[in-house]
């Protein structure tokens, strides 16, 4: 293979082949050649193939310019020339256009009149592809200015946000399939109706023989006032149900009868009960549970001065 050409041939030849057989091969999101190795043999034999056919035709060619007589064999070198020296002409005028650069024979037609110690100045012109990008920037500015000032475009902080906000949109759709990897310590208090009834059929089902339909309390304790004995809050329910509760006292562990969503859900429906008042209420066992997440009024507002504070000192 001696001309540049047979190369970038062969080359091109096994990129469309590449791209053929990966658009032919159904390989799902995986590759086709990460899937299945044998295509690199495939492609392997092609590229030798591909190879293979250029020396015979390079050979070919040479056995025809050998048999040619000596006349026609000068014909035919002075017409390759030829196309040769054409080749890229286009490419290379639409160069030299966008330079825009005199010859240098022609310089004297464009030299200025002034002189200082033998240093001349030429008046050349901008060098079109340069004018050109400048106009570019203009029209670009001009799009711009209508864009953002004029009508409504987003700016930096609000595509901040929308991202922020479709990453929520996508984070609370995972949530929503991916239910059941809910633990103890990712479970959080779900309020959407359907779960909460989910909950409560499944409370219906199995707890209130001991707990009672409106949770006030049988041979479990009550499920409706403020004090816990394993703890309150979803994360304590979730893991009482979960795990269950002393030995001995009669709640058992349900992790192998429900599912992680399944927890969750009736965890949430059994704090649904939460301030309601039961027909036939159990005393109050245990503690009572005061959410420590939640702050008391006066540091919660301590925190809102401290956040202002912080913010008028970015704004400096
Ligand atoms: C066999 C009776 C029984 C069944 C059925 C039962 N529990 Fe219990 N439950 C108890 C007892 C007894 C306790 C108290 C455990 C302890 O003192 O350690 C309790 C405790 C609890 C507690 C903690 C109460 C607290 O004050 O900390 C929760 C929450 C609870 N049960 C929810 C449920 C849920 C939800 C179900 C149904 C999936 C259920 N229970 C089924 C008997 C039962």
């Amino acid at each position: 293979m001696k001309s540049i050409i047979s190369y970038i041939r062969v080359i091109a030849f096994m990129v469309i082949s590449f791209y053929l057989l990966e658009f032919a091969i159904d390989s799902g999101d995986q590759m086709a050649i990460t899937k299945y190795p044998i295509l690199w043999a495939v492609l392997t034999m092609l590229f030798l193939f591909a190879v293979a056919v250029e020396i015979v035709a390079e050979s070919l060619k040479s056995v025809l310019y050998r048999g040619l007589s000596e006349e026609a064999q000068k014909q035919y070198d002075a017409s390759e020339a030829k196309r040769k020296s054409a080749q890229f002409a286009g490419i290379k005028r639409i160069y030299k256009n966008l330079l825009g650069s005199r010859p240098i024979e022609d310089e004297g037609e464009i030299v200025l009149d002034h002189n200082y110690d033998g240093i001349r100045e030429l008046d050349n012109k901008l060098p079109p592809w340069w004018l050109y990008g400048f106009y570019l920037t203009i029209v670009f500015a001009g799009i711009y200015l209508v864009r953002f000032e004029v009508f409504d475009g987003t700016n930096q902080a609000q595509e901040y946000e929308n991202d922020v906000e479709d990453a929520r949109i996508a984070l609370e759709e995972y949530k929503r399939t991916a239910k059941d990897l809910v633990d103890v310590n990712t479970v959080e208090l779900l309020t959407e109706a359907s779960d909460l009834a989910a909950g409560e059929a499944i409370f219906n089902e199995n707890c209130v023989a001991c707990h009672k339909q409106d949770g006030g309390g049988g041979i479990g304790p009550n499920l409706a006032d403020n004090y816990w004995i394993l703890g309150g809050g979803i994360k304590n329910v979730f893991n009482t149900i979960s795990e269950g509760g002393r030995d001995g006292k009669g709640m058992v562990s349900w992790k192998n009868d429900l599912k992680p969503v399944q927890m969750a859900q009736v965890a949430s429906y059994v704090l649904t009960f939460q301030g309601t008042t039961p027909a036939e209420p159990k005393e109050a066992e245990g503690e009572l549970w005061v959410d420590p997440n939640a702050e008391p009024a006066e540091k919660a507002q301590e925190a809102i001065v401290d956040s202002t504070a912080v913010d008028l000192s970015l704004v400096d």
